[in-house]
């Protein structure tokens, strides 16, 4: 993405520190053009209570062949040294959702001259991401695929679609504002351009291009998805997100689930055995609202597909204005 004009974006949130230097080193190795990481802010989680989640997950081990419990050393990796990592590979930007790091990390991440980009779903989350300063930032809209970045609020009332929120994130910040959520070609980033955003970030769009490494039958719900195909849960992963609707999310519904990134440890080996066994109804098939409009192609066909095509759309929009200027 980065060496076809876009900032391509390295999702380091699962990876081990040593992995996401290898990464990041990697990714330097394939760019001389900026790039982001991304990290997952913690959440503190206390005392989860596990039972109805193992109860629930048990059968659906067995179907795939797995011991009846997950074995499970940490809940999620270690940010402050994944965070280290960053620093240590003077990455030039760094993004973050879930949260806000503390104010000794972005004050760390400034002196570096680390550009930092944070995630708000609602406008409070995109004051709070100001008054830390931080650079940038990310407005996600409900329509966006895979998790939702609410750290303040309740999730469920974040759900506000991209067209409302990214004026209502401008107009609250000074800061420049990246549109998120549902955007998936030129129309959609000449409209986050209209509305004030500065930039768009597109996750869905990218998801059937080779580089994305999306699982065959991830790949294969999106490629028949239509439009009414994609539902929210919180219950798969103990935090709010959206994918194609199956029998993962059906079976873990009414399930009393601990908060993230507990529930999303205990689900980590299911999902990723079922995806391994070609079975897209017990993995998380993640993607936005936008999935039918996903297009195969290279991460550079995309990219120079949402180039071209915003430029025609922009041009017509011009056109057409300066028609109805001249009376015609
Ligand atoms: C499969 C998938 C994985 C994602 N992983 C991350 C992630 O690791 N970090 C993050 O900040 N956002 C992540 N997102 C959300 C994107 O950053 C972005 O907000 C979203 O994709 C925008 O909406 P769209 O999917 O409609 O383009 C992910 C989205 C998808 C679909």
């Amino acid at each position: 993405v980065s060496n076809a004009g876009g900032l391509g974006t390295l999702a380091g949130g699962y990876l081990s520190p040593e992995v996401l230097r290898a990464e990041i080193r990697r990714t330097r190795a394939l760019t001389d053009k900026p790039f982001a990481v991304n990290l997952f802010v913690p959440t503190a989680v206390h005392d989860p209570n596990l039972s109805a989640a193992l109860d629930a997950l048990g059968p659906l081990r067995t179907e795939l062949g797995l011991p009846p419990a997950p074995v499970i050393t940490s809940w999620a990796e270690d940010f402050d040294a994944q965070l280290a990592v960053v620093e240590d590979e003077h990455v030039p930007i760094f993004s973050f959702t879930f949260g806000i790091p503390d104010a000794e990390a972005l004050t760390r991440l400034h002196d570096a001259a680390t550009i930092t980009i944070g995630t708000a779903t609602n406008v409070d989350e995109a004051l709070a991401l100001e008054d830390a300063g931080v650079d940038v930032v990310c407005a996600q809209g409900a329509e966006a695929g895979g998790h939702h970045g609410t750290w303040a609020g309740d999730p469920w009332r974040s759900l506000i679609g991209t067209v409302a929120l990214v004026p209502m994130v401008c107009d609250a910040v000074h800061l420049p504002v990246i549109a998120a959520g549902g955007i998936m070609d030129g129309r959609g980033v000449a409209a986050a351009l209209c509305l004030g955003a500065g930039a768009a970030q597109l996750g869905t769009a990218f998801m059937l291009t080779p580089e994305a490494g999306t699982a065959a039958p991830h790949r294969r719900a999106m490629r028949t998805a239509r439009a009414t195909d994609t539902a929210l849960t919180s219950h798969v992963t103990g935090r709010l997100a959206r994918g194609i609707h199956n029998r993962l999310m059906e079976e873990l519904q009414h399930v009393e689930v601990p908060p993230y990134p507990v529930m999303n440890a205990l689900t980590t080996d299911l999902r990723r055995t079922a995806a391994q066994r070609d079975d897209g109804e017990l993995m998380s098939l993640w993607c936005g609202q936008g999935a039918p409009l996903a297009r195969d192609g290279s991460a550079q066909e995309v990219v120079g597909a949402l180039m071209a095509n915003l430029v025609a759309v922009v041009q017509d929009l011009y056109a057409s204005s300066a028609d109805n200027e001249a009376g015609t």
